[in-house]
Formats: C-alpha cells, sequence, structure tokens
C-alpha cells in the first residue's frame, strides 16, 4: 500500500513548527526531516519521534535524513533560509532585504530536490516567497504547477481574523484574500470579501462593528500583523506553518480547495511568466490545479499593478 510521505527541508522556528503541525495530522506514515545543520535536523526528528509514544501522536516514521530521501515524497514543504529580523519595535524589515541570501538558498535546495526527484508537490514558505517562488519555479526544469508557495494565504487568514474581531464572529465565517505580493504590497480584494454572502457594504449595516470597514485601514492592519508578532516574540511560525499544512492536505486527499497561493503567472491581468504572485487557485492532487484570474475593481487592479512592480523589483535582487 502506498504510504504518504513529507519532506521538510529547513527545520527552524517555521519549518519546526510546520514538522510538529504535520506530525499532528495523520496525513502522512513518513516524514523525514532535511536542514543544513545536521544536529538540528536530527534533534527535531528525535523529538517528534519520541512523541509518538505519547497518547495523542499517531505513530509516524519520523527521521533525519538527506536530498537523497525525497524521492519517494508526495510532499516537500521548504521552510529553509533566514527570517526577516527587526531591531526594535518600530522597525518593520522588508522582506525583500533577504532576497540576494535567500535566492542562493532555494537554488541549492533547488539542486538538491531535483537531483531525486520531479514528482513531489513542493510547497515553499521562505521569503522573498513571491520571489523564491519564480527562482524555483523557472530557474529548475520542474513540471509546472507543483511547486508553489504559501502566498498570501497567512496575510488572508489575517484579513480574516481581523474583520472577524471587528464584528466579533468566527474568521472561518469570513470569506475574504489578500492578493499580490506576500509582504508589504499585499493588498485586501474587498469586492470580494463576504460574510456568508453579506458583502463589503453590507457588513456595517448589519454587524456592531468596533469601527467601521475601510479598505485602507483593514489592509495596513493585515500588512503590519506580522510585526506585531515578531517584534513581540522575535518571529512568526504558528499560523504559517498551519498555512503550510492546510494545503499539504488540500494535495494528499486531491480536496480541490481554493486558497491564494503564489504561483507564476501565465499571462493572468497581463503577466506571462515575468512575475509570481498570489492569486485564489484550486489546490489538488496535482499541485495548483488552475488559477483563478478572478475580477478585480478599478483600485484592486491598480494595487495588482504596484505589487507585481514591486515583487519585479525585488527578483531583480535575487538575480533572476
Ligand atoms: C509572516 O508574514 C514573516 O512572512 C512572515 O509571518
Amino acid at each position: 500500500m502506498k504510504r504518504n510521505k513529507l519532506a521538510v527541508v529547513g527545520v527552524g522556528h517555521v519549518g519546526s513548527y510546520v514538522l510538529a503541525d504535520a506530525m499532528k495530522t495523520d496525513l502522512f506514515s513518513e516524514i523525514v526531516v532535511i536542514d543544513k545543520n545536521k544536529d538540528v535536523a536530527l534533534g527535531e526528528a528525535l523529538d517528534q519521534a519520541h512523541a509518538t509514544a505519547l497518547t495523542y501522536m499517531t505513530n509516524i516514521h519520523v527521521y533525519d535524513g538527506s536530498y537523497e530521501d525525497v524521492k519517494d515524497a508526495d510532499i516537500i514543504i521548504i521552510a529553509a533560509g533566514p527570517s526577516i529580523i527587526p531591531t526594535d519595535k518600530n522597525e518593520k524589515p522588508d522582506r525583500a532585504l533577504l532576497a540576494e541570501v535567500n535566492a542562493e538558498v532555494i537554488r541549492e535546495v533547488m539542486e538538491g530536490i531535483t537531483a531525486y526527484t520531479k514528482d513531489a508537490i513542493i510547497i515553499l514558505i521562505t521569503n522573498p516567497l513571491d520571489t523564491m517562488v519564480y527562482v524555483a519555479e523557472n530557474e529548475f526544469d520542474y513540471p509546472k504547477g507543483r511547486i508553489f508557495g504559501t502566498g498570501t494565504m497567512l496575510d488572508s487568514a489575517r484579513l480574516r481574523h481581523a474583520v472577524a474581531s471587528n464584528y466579533n464572529i468566527d474568521p472561518k465565517s469570513v470569506t475574504g484574500y489578500m492578493m499580490g505580493e506576500h509582504g508589504m504590497t499585499a493588498f485586501p480584494v474587498f469586492s470580494r470579501l463576504n460574510v456568508q454572502g453579506l458583502g463589503e457594504k453590507e457588513l456595517d449595516k448589519h454587524f456592531q462593528g468596533k469601527e467601521p470597514l475601510n479598505r485602507e485601514v483593514f489592509g495596513q492592519k493585515v500588512v503590519d500583523a506580522a510585526y506585531r508578532v515578531i517584534t513581540s516574540k522575535g518571529w512568526t511560525n504558528a499560523a504559517i506553518a498551519q498555512a503550510a499544512v492546510t494545503l499539504a492536505k488540500s494535495v494528499i486527499l486531491d480536496e480541490r480547495s481554493i486558497y491564494p497561493v503564489c504561483t507564476t503567472l501565465n499571462g493572468q491581468y497581463g503577466y506571462n511568466r515575468d512575475v509570481a504572485l498570489s492569486m485564489p487557485c484550486i489546490i489538488g492532487k496535482n499541485g495548483v490545479e488552475q488559477q483563478l484570474e478572478i475580477e478585480l475593481d478599478e483600485k484592486e487592479m491598480t494595487l495588482l499593478h504596484k505589487s507585481a512592480k514591486y515583487i519585479q523589483e525585488t527578483m531583480k535582487i535575487a538575480g533572476t
């Protein structure tokens, strides 16, 4: 019988949380942990292996390994490379600052992976995410759709959380997403936001909000959300790990769920393989099954172009 196998590449704050979450999903019977720092990979794998003896953990074969172990992986989640670190509470370092160094990390990781497989679905987390996805998708000969990034799935969760908190409702009852860059220029698609069918213009009429729903204000709240976490605890990991594992679930179970993830555009919005950014996509057993070019209003189109331009500038820093 085929056993589902996951490889986690890079087990720092983010990768180790992905590993911990993946262990609890019961989706995988085998998980290999790969890190440049072999001691860290061993430590994380062993720690999780010990947990399999305890009540809430399935008996998963988890071990530290090398790229050779990805040859039969179904999913590879890449969280390798450094994260942004503000020096004080007021600083909001741009993820683009990591472009040069992390492009090299991703090139090395992709070389390692492609030496052994072109079958696994690769989910990227490393920042600056859109540029890293572009590098992985376009500098390597890997089947289309089988590489994508968590993109604005996290930003969208933050948007839904911000809207839900405003109206004191469950964020899962809010449908809405951020598009564009995973970062400073991500923008909320308010023209499509809804709570169980109630759209942008109806929400303040039906719910007692803490403040009026305003595109700019809520868009900025989402962009700032990452920094609120980072300047408090030093890094973000819980929500992004959940996003990555949710995407892995959609692939393994062929759920065909729709999430805003990052891929290279193929003509959508006028971009033809010259930028990678987030838009809603159907995620199934082949990875990105379809990119949904949803209609945006005029203001949103302007923001999309601004975001695409910004990503293209970051791509230059990465040398791609
Ligand atoms: C986040 O948005 C820093 O990209 C990371 O949480």
